[in-house]
């Protein structure tokens, strides 16, 4: 019951966060190409990037660790991820891929807020957060050709 209210928010927040992403890609190449100042509509659409990807931590490890360990066994218990292509894929692509993409993104914010004039913002921006969406989409897909 938790678990696949925990696992509902978890796919809600994979949309907002997949927009998110998106939107400061096209943000930053708009920028690029119309030579505009990077203004706050840029900086909120970032920051609800990186927040959604928090969150989406929070709730991965929620799911992970407490909800899903407690239904198919004790906690303790570290499933043979060898064995099994299916949990192996949960247990160490999707979070280790997840996790860089977060950081990605934290560090994007912070050299974004470092870099000094629009233009080379709006080039931190397309990189972290461009290489960060990349890995979130890599990930996802990986998810529906494992299943
Ligand atoms: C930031 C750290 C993240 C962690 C620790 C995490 C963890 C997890 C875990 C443990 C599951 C498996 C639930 C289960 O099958 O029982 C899961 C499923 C899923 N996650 Fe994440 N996740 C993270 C971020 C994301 C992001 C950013 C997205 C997409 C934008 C995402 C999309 C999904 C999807 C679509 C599923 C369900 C796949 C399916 O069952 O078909 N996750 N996540």
């Amino acid at each position: 019951m938790i678990y696949s209210f925990a696992f509902k928010i978890h796919i809600v927040i994979s949309t907002i966060t997949l927009l998110a992403g998106i939107s400061t890609l096209v943000m930053s190449i708009h920028g690029l190409k119309r030579k505009r100042e990077y203004g706050r509509q840029d900086f909120v659409v970032s920051l609800v990037f990186n927040v959604a990807l928090y969150f989406q931590l929070f709730l991965g490890f929620l799911i992970y660790f407490l909800l899903r360990s407690t239904l198919e066994g004790p906690m303790w218990e570290v499933p043979d991820t060898q064995n099994d292509a299916s949990l192996r894929f949960w247990a160490i692509e999707h979070i280790a891929l997840m996790i860089f993409a977060l950081f990605l993104t934290q560090l994007g914010r912070v050299f974004i807020k470092r870099s000094k004039g629009s233009t080379r913002k709006f080039r931190a921006s397309l990189f972290y957060f461009g290489t960060s969406l990349l890995l979130i989409l890599f990930s996802v897909g990986m998810a529906m050709f494992s299943r």
